[in-house]
């Protein structure tokens, strides 16, 4: 009898075990100090496999066209575990909703993440990352994305689809806009800044957010500049040029990372191992998770490399891809998959354990709603100080093309009138890809103006963006007459760069050039103010107007920082980050290019050039004037006696001087050419920059170190390493005028 009580008590020992054994890893769960690898394969360890692929899933709301909405299937998913994650979803209220069905529906009450394409600015827009590159200034860069982070997070975010961090050397290429441009350099240090500022000081601080370098890899190379299309190089240039920028996020602590449209030698980025296995977690040791971009498992079927969804989920998962962006592949096959052993248990786990981390780094466990409070989205969006931090970054941003009799900066006492479609408008000035940003909070060029300029300041269109109607121009040939000086805002509206948005010609659009070159007809002078979103070709502009500010889109700022520039209360220090060409017959045009067995001879026809075009561009990369002017000594290099390992290969100094009479601010390029190579090497390659401020008259002796990675590349057998011989250092404000010095290594 004793016995028979004995045996029935078992099973209920072992169910009070379990609710034990349950409760204590409930606790381990949501207990921070068991620290985060025990937590995650406690949760991992009670995970239904239709759980583990929700957390591999990320879904849209329907936010863009209808306002904050989501449909009934997405919410139904976040109950039964089926969504994990969810992007474009935004604003506390909205935010809190789903996350609530996530952590008070669900059997395991995981957050979600919340994502979003915050590329330049939450709810205070910055200049587009193509014009930020143009300030070469890695602290303002570094302080946007900091901006940036700290109104997004405060909106319920927790994940940005950025920094992207795709070289741009076509500029038909509608993504140019979105990038740091053409150089790798450049593009790395610019891709580091972006990361430092939008994870902040760490990962788990409640305004930061997780970084998505994008798109890996090579998308911004696609042929003929159309996007989407094929990419194919060689790996020696892919991982000389291309690769980089990526890698220098990566080690930057960048928490995700984006796979692109693109194919890369033959292969879709979303199903290629050797860049999401060998490069990116092999070589540069990434940890965090790998999302696709928007449905490319699916496209895969397209690009022919498998015949159906169900192949696409399979490549990708053996690839290295976790997370599939919009596609439902993994929700619908994966399981299915793994029946038919495609993929394997561990692959999935491995894949689900990578998401989680994050999750608890972010600290979504202990707080799922630390993203969702009212108050701080209310007192942070558009605070006074984001907006003067966006004035700042909006200013050093802008490009100083031409200033023929030193027109500018204006003279208070100049009468002036200002034309063009972008002379009074706000809806372009946030430019593509523009997050939550609206046009009312804009401050347009004329507004902008009129808080400066004194008196008679008087405003007409004269044409619109692209309609061929030029029954406009005579009141502005008109009212040009009767002023002093023309201001006339010209370029592209925001879609005509960014995703989708390849352009076979490069002049403005519409009859925006006639008007331009019209006003230049009455001998007034003319000031082209530039918006847009790309390098443009517009040689008849850059001959005939007196004066040129590229502005890019500057966003919610724009009518306050050209006003800044245009009256000399900011003296313009920007430098393009893509080379400008005269025409699109150029493209892809860039400064860094080889010198070719046969390099431009003016006089010999049988040299690598154009019949019909110069082979130099309209404005090289690097270029921008100031409303002072600078001197630069001769560069001198030094060798140090003894070397070590990652210690300087060289210092260059130089010395500069503010030569003219206002206070500025210019970068100092620093070019290397390696002369004999066991490869071709390019004509030069920017190695350092420094930004500085002098005082006029005054002048400042610069120091570059060089180490042995900078002067490393692929060499004929694959190695990455540097080759001793004849390298010439160049120094100047431009890639194209340079003071340049030989030296042996
Ligand atoms: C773009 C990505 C973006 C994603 C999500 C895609 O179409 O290529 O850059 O992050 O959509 O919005």
């Amino acid at each position: 009898m004793q016995t028979m009580i004995q045996l029935r008590l078992i099973p209920i020992l072992f169910i009070l075990l379990g609710i034990l054994f349950s409760n204590q890893s409930a606790a381990q769960i949501y207990r921070p100090s068991a620290g985060i690898e025990t937590r995650v394969n406690v949760l991992l360890a009670k995970m239904t496999l239709d759980e583990k692929i929700g957390q591999l899933s990320l879904y849209t709301t329907d936010w863009g066209s209808t306002g904050p909405t989501i449909r009934e299937g997405y919410k139904n998913d976040i109950r039964s575990g089926a969504c994990g994650n969810l992007f474009n979803a935004h604003t506390t209220g909205f935010v809190r909703e789903l996350q609530k069905i996530a952590v008070e529906e669900t059997r395991l009450k995981i957050p979600l993440l919340f994502g979003f394409d915050v590329i330049h600015g939450y709810k205070t827009i910055f200049p587009i990352p193509l014009g930020e590159a143009a300030s070469w200034d890695l602290e303002l860069i570094e302080k946007s994305a900091r901006v940036a982070a700290a109104e997004a997070s405060a909106a319920g975010l927790n994940w940005t689809y950025a920094p992207m961090v795709d070289i741009g050397r076509d500029p038909r290429w509608g993504r140019v806009m979105e990038g740091a441009g053409e150089d790798t350099y450049l593009g790395s240090r610019i891709a580091e800044a972006r990361v430092r500022g939008t994870q902040g000081k760490k990962l788990g601080d409640s305004d930061a957010l997780l970084a998505c370098v994008k798109h890996f890899a090579g998308y911004g190379a696609p042929i003929a500049g159309r996007d989407y299309n094929t990419v194919d190089m060689s790996e020696r240039y892919f991982r000389d040029y291309y690769l980089p920028p990526y890698e220098a996020a990566v080690k930057a602590g960048a928490a995700t990372v984006m796979t692109s449209f693109n194919d890369y030698d033959g292969v879709p980025a979303t199903g290629n191992k050797f860049l999401l296995d060998n490069i990116l977690r092999k070589e540069w040791g990434f940890q965090g998770f790998v999302v696709t971009d928007y449905t490319s498992i699916n496209e895969m079927v397209n690009h022919g490399v498998v015949a159906d969804d169900k192949e696409a989920g399979e490549l990708a998962l053996n690839a290295g891809v976790d997370m599939d962006m919009q596609g439902a592949v993994y929700q619908r096959f994966l399981k299915e998959s793994l029946k038919e052993g495609k993929v394997t248990q561990k692959q999935i786990d491995e894949a689900v354990r990578r998401v989680l981390r994050l999750k608890f780094e972010l600290g979504l466990f202990e707080d799922p709603y630390k993203f969702c409070n009212a108050e701080r989205e209310k007192n942070t969006l558009l605070a006074p100080a984001n907006r003067t931090a966006a004035r700042e970054v909006a200013r050093a941003s802008i490009v100083l093309l031409k200033n023929d009799h030193q027109l500018l900066p204006l003279k208070t006492g100049q009468k002036i009138v200002l034309i063009g479609p972008l002379g009074d408008n706000k809806s372009e000035l946030t430019g593509n890809w523009n997050g939550a940003g609206n046009a009312n909070d804009c401050v347009s060029l004329r507004e902008g103006l009129a808080k400066v300029v004194p008196t008679d300041f008087m405003y007409i269109a004269g044409c619109d963006f692209e309609n061929p109607d030029k029954s406009g121009f005579a009141a502005a040939m008109r009212a040009a007459e009767k002023y002093d000086v023309v201001i006339v805002a010209v370029g592209e509206k925001a879609m005509m760069s960014g995703e989708a948005a390849a352009r076979a010609e490069l002049g403005l659009p519409g009859v925006q050039e006639e008007l331009v070159l019209e006003l230049c007809k009455t001998g007034k002078p003319v000031i082209v103010v530039l918006m847009n979103g790309r390098p443009l070709a517009i040689p008849q502009i850059a001959e005939k107007a007196t004066a040129i500010l590229e502005a890019w889109w500057l966003g919610t700022e724009t009518g306050n920082a050209i006003a800044d520039v245009l009256y000399g209360t900011y003296n313009p220090s920007g430098k393009l980050p893509m080379t400008f060409p005269r025409s699109v017959g150029q493209v892809p045009i860039f400064y860094n290019e080889k010198n070719t067995g046969r390099p431009y001879d003016p006089n010999s026809k049988w040299t690598s050039k154009y019949i019909d075009q110069q082979n130099s561009p309209q404005w090289p990369f690097g270029f921008g004037l100031s409303y002072t002017s600078f001197s630069y000594g001769e560069p001198k290099v030094e060798l140090p006696s003894s070397k070590s390992a990652g210690s300087a290969v060289m210092t260059v100094t130089v010395s500069l001087t503010n030569s003219g009479k206002l206070p500025g601010e210019e970068v100092v390029q620093l070019y290397v050419r390696d002369l004999v190579g066991s490869v071709t090497r390019p004509v030069k390659e920017l190695k350092g920059f420094q930004k500085i401020m002098l005082q006029p008259g005054e002048t400042k002796e610069l120091k570059f170190t060089l180490t042995e990675k900078d002067l490393s590349f692929y060499r004929r057998d694959m190695t990455f390493g540097t080759e001793p011989g004849d390298y010439e250092i160049m120094v100047g404000g431009n890639s194209v005028d340079l003071k340049k010095v030989k030296v042996k290594l």
